[in-house]
């Protein structure tokens, strides 16, 4: 059973005993009140977690991109799994994280992995072989970089890891694209305040790179194309405000062998750029 959660305001989230402060841009207002664990994502997202784990009620959760540690401690605070591995880039343990697991004897429960990449396929396969006793994961949370590589070697790692019925979730898959639309607004408009500075950064921008770099965004596309061909290793692609959720179906895959490009048939070229 998830523990009762609920919001006492926009960012003060309650989960049995446990105050988290669910803040997306910490960075800007990083004031987190005193004995709060801080959760890099808003209200709204942190509630579709909490429909999430009503429904799939995970045992078993991997978590990609642990930062100041809140969301580590909220997956296991609502669904106190057996087991819980995270992992992240930086050397250093978040406090708030370490005394949340040291204050509840949690050190075989929730097992933070730091300085590892998500790129590197062979920590993060060790990591897992490790620390799940060949147990089937439930559902993986990819709240690392937001790069497109990294965070497609991390699918390939760990899709194949979860049980028929287990979910991956991508977060922010569009937050390039939220970012251009702005700049896209801002440029169509010479009224608007800082068109013009903007509209030479650009042109810079594009002599400097006129091919730009794949962003996240091709991962969610080439997810629908995997799912186009109707074979059951992925049975669902949800794509939502900066989520994209995947179902893992029945079929089995190999987890040193699979790649994603593998599945993918682009019979019409959709992944072309437009001409
Ligand atoms: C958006 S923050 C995670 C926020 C956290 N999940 C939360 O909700 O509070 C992204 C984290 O991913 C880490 N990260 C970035 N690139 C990474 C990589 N290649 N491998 C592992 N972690 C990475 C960053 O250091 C950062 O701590």
């Amino acid at each position: 059973m998830t523990t009762s959660a609920a919001f006492l305001d926009e960012h003060h989230l309650r989960v049995g005993d446990v105050d988290f402060h669910c803040h997306y841009l910490w960075g800007v207002d990083a004031t987190v009140p005193e004995g709060f664990l801080p959760i890099a994502k808003d209200r709204a997202q942190v509630e579709r977690y909490l429909r999430l784990c009503d429904e799939l009620r995970p045992g078993v959760i991997v978590e990609l991109g642990i930062h100041r540690g809140g969301s580590a401690a909220l997956l296991h605070a609502l669904n106190q799994p057996r087991r819980l591995v995270a992992i992240e880039l930086e050397r250093e343990p978040p406090p708030a994280l370490s005394g949340y697991v040291a204050r509840r004897g949690l050190e075989s429960v929730l097992k933070p992995h730091y300085g590892v990449d998500q790129a590197d396929r062979d920590a993060v396969a060790s990591i897992m072989a490790a620390e799940l006793g060949g147990e089937q994961i439930d559902l993986v949370i990819d709240d690392a970089s937001h790069l497109l590589e990294q965070s497609r070697v991390s699918f390939e790692t760990l899709f194949p890891l979860l049980r028929p019925g287990g979910v991956y979730v991508i977060e922010d898959w569009n937050a390039d694209h939220i970012v251009a639309d702005g700049f896209a607004a801002v440029a169509a408009d010479p009224a608007r305040p800082g068109h013009a500075g903007l509209v030479a950064a650009l042109r810079q921008a594009h002599a400097a790179e006129p091919v730009p770099h794949v962003r996240l965004i091709r991962l969610a596309l080439e997810l629908v194309l995997a799912r186009a061909s109707s074979r059951d290793v992925i049975r669902e692609v949800t794509v939502m405000d900066n989520w994209v959720l995947v179902r893992r179906g029945d079929e089995p895959i190999d987890p040193a062998s699979f790649r994603l490009a593998d599945l993918v048939t682009d019979h019409f070229q959709n992944l072309r750029p437009l001409a």
